[in-house]
């Protein structure tokens, strides 16, 4: 089966308050396009064409103008609701019907991945079990941090632990096999009251069966959930954009290379967009 892809972009984003009050985090921007469109993204370089994005209830329709159906960069988009941010395996509950046993790979819409040969590491990842992407931050008690034994295995995953057992932390980013939904059943509520993503990767590891890829120092995983780290992810991509004249996280240039749109559906787009910059640049990829 066809993996499917989901971009999970609900949440409260409290640490974004006030701006949040009134709009999604996904939909800030991060320098010249959405944050959604850049995990979005990631999962059209990993393959995938059918693609749900799970959203609150109150920000639905925002999402919806802002993509539309996909057909602009021949995706299927379907929206879902999540009722209220009960955590992040909830979002395989939600999604149950709409991957139909499929596996599928889930990003969280805050979350920025940059790196090369990305779609190649991606592209192989297997279809069985579970994946997970570590990487060395400075400051893994923040997140769910992986735990390895001698062999460089991974043995555990603790969440927001006080003494990490490691320096690497599990990126937004989840490839898990259909038996995900199933397995979410059984994940009872943390003492903060969320479906937590740490204890649905658990019964994958106590399966034997997940994975763990390193992204290297070469890649840069940013996420977005703060003033500032929302500001450092937007001048680091306008560095970038601005030293090579090439995109980052453009759904339009991927789906162009990839031959999901022709020229006339890229030409359509680079009209909509003829004042920017970002209009220009997908005027000259013609
Ligand atoms: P978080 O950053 O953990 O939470 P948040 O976005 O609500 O922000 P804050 O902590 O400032 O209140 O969420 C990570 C990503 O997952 C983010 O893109 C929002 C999304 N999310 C959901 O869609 N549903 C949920 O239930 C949760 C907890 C998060």
């Amino acid at each position: 089966m066809t993996r499917r892809g989901i971009v999970l972009a609900g949440g409260t984003g409290s640490r974004l308050w006030p701006i949040t009050l009134g709009l999604s985090k996904q939909l800030l921007p991060i320098y010249d396009k959405p944050m959604i469109y850049y995990p979005l993204s990631v999962l059209m370089l990993a393959g995938m064409r059918e693609i749900a994005v799970i959203t609150t209830p109150e920000d639905r329709a925002q999402f919806e103008r802002t993509l539309g159906d996909g057909a602009q960069w021949g995706l299927q988009l379907t929206f879902i609701e999540q009722p209220s941010p009960d955590g992040l395996a909830q979002a395989y509950l939600l999604a149950e019907r709409f991957l139909d046993g499929a596996p599928s790979a889930m990003v969280l819409g805050d979350n920025i991945f940059y790196g090369a040969n990305l779609s190649r590491m991606l592209a192989g990842i297997p279809a069985e079990g579970g994946t997970v992407f570590g990487y060395h931050v400075a400051d893994p008690e923040r997140y769910g941090v992986l735990g390895f034994d001698e062999g460089g295995r991974v043995t555990q995953i603790v969440e927001k632990p006080e003494n990490p057992p490691s320096s690497y932390a599990v990126t937004g980013l989840y490839f898990l096999d259909g038996t995900a939904p199933e397995r979410a059943r059984h994940v009872r509520p943390s003492a903060r009251g969320e479906l937590e993503i740490t204890t649905l990767l658990e019964s994958y590891l106590a399966d034997g069966t997940l994975r763990v890829e390193r992204m290297g120092r070469g890649f840069a995983w940013l996420d977005t959930g703060t003033h500032a780290s929302l500001l450092d992810a937007g001048n680091f991509v306008r560095t970038l954009e601005a030293r090579q004249g090439l995109q980052s996280g453009s759904p339009d240039e991927i789906a162009f290379q990839r031959g999901w749109i022709d020229a006339a559906g890229l030409r359509k787009r680079a009209e909509m967009f003829g004042k920017t910059e970002y209009g220009r640049y997908l005027a000259r990829l013609l």
